[in-house]
């Protein structure tokens, strides 16, 4: 049977190629929008739409056309210069790319990194500054942009290449796809897990490298980041306990750390003051855990 889908309100006038379809008193689908034309958003404000479906068969093209609308969306909002409204659509970006049910969504994500890397001033810290933003996105959207900001930060701020900085903010973004997976209950919770569901979220990095694996060509080190991050060089990671950890995986894994202790609020854990939080991180690098190179490198960098 033909399969129709759901158009979000708020994506609506994104579309432009894609046929929208609604639903007439017979429950049939009848063709409400044709390929080419664009719904007018201003209309939204004053007359609600019906709700608007996708026909099954142009899901791939109408992923592609959201996620480069995005993209375009992404672009104006840096020209436009409010950080906020940046953010937020960087939040959108990686809601669609996370969303489980669309996995190939992932692959605009180049572009994404392309128009951030592209816009962002190298000197000004605007990425940093970035991550400090809320837009109050579900918690592990607003852990990604987080986390993909303060790595592209980085990769800025030391000088690296262009490919090498692509690479990073590609697994940045992509280091807890596996969590997309997994009840967002577990994720959102703000108590400690239990054995028994930190058993079940222990499997979110093998979950996100074989997401990314069967729905990307990435470069092996982006699902390689996404398998390491939770492994720690004296070998106490997890989930395989691994003590040769590509170096990428032991810098996102750092920042990954750095962002939890320092953004997360918990009903166990406060927030701790960005000094705090890396002289915890300290005490893991005394005790073996992180690389003290990586670990300086990445404290010279918060400074700026
Ligand atoms: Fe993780
Ligand atoms: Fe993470």
């Amino acid at each position: 049977m033909a399969e129709y889908l759901l158009v979000k309100e708020s994506q609506i006038a994104l579309f432009k190629n894609t046929p929208f379809y609604y639903q007439n008193g017979a429950g049939e689908y009848v063709i409400y929008k044709k390929k080419g034309e664009r719904l007018d958003e201003n209309r939204l404000s004053k007359i609600k739409y019906p709700d608007l479906y996708i026909f099954d068969a142009d899901k791939d093209a109408a992923i592609t056309e959201l996620m480069t609308s995005l993209n375009n969306d992404l672009q104006a909002k840096i020209k436009g210069g409010d950080l906020k409204d940046v953010r937020q659509t960087l939040a959108v970006i990686m809601t669609e790319a996370l969303t489980p049910s669309q996995p190939e969504s992932m692959n605009t994500l180049p572009e994404t990194i392309d128009i951030l890397m592209g816009h962002c001033s190298k000197k000004d810290g605007t990425l940093k500054y970035l991550s400090q933003i809320a837009s109050h996105s579900s918690l592990l959207i607003e852990h990604t942009v987080n986390i993909t900001a303060l790595t592209l930060h980085f990769c800025f701020f030391h000088g690296f290449s262009e490919s090498d900085t692509r690479q990073l903010a590609m697994a940045a973004m992509l280091h807890d796809a596996g969590c997309a997976k997994l009840d967002n209950r577990l994720i959102e919770s703000d108590k400690r897990l239990t054995d028994e569901q930190f058993k079940v979220y222990s499997t979110h990095p093998q979950l996100g490298h074989d997401l990314i694996i069967l729905n990307s060509d990435f470069d092996i080190a982006v699902p390689t980041v996404a398998l390491e991050h939770h492994e720690r060089i004296d070998g106490s990671g997890y989930p395989n306990g691994r003590r040769r950890i590509t170096s990428y995986a032991q810098l996102i894994g750092l920042i990954d750390c750095y962002e939890s202790l320092a953004y997360r609020w918990k009903k166990y854990r406060k927030t701790k003051k960005p000094f705090h939080a890396l002289h915890l991180i300290k005490e893991e690098v005394m005790a073996g855990k992180f690389s003290k190179e990586i670990f300086k490198q990445f404290t010279s960098c918060l400074k700026k």
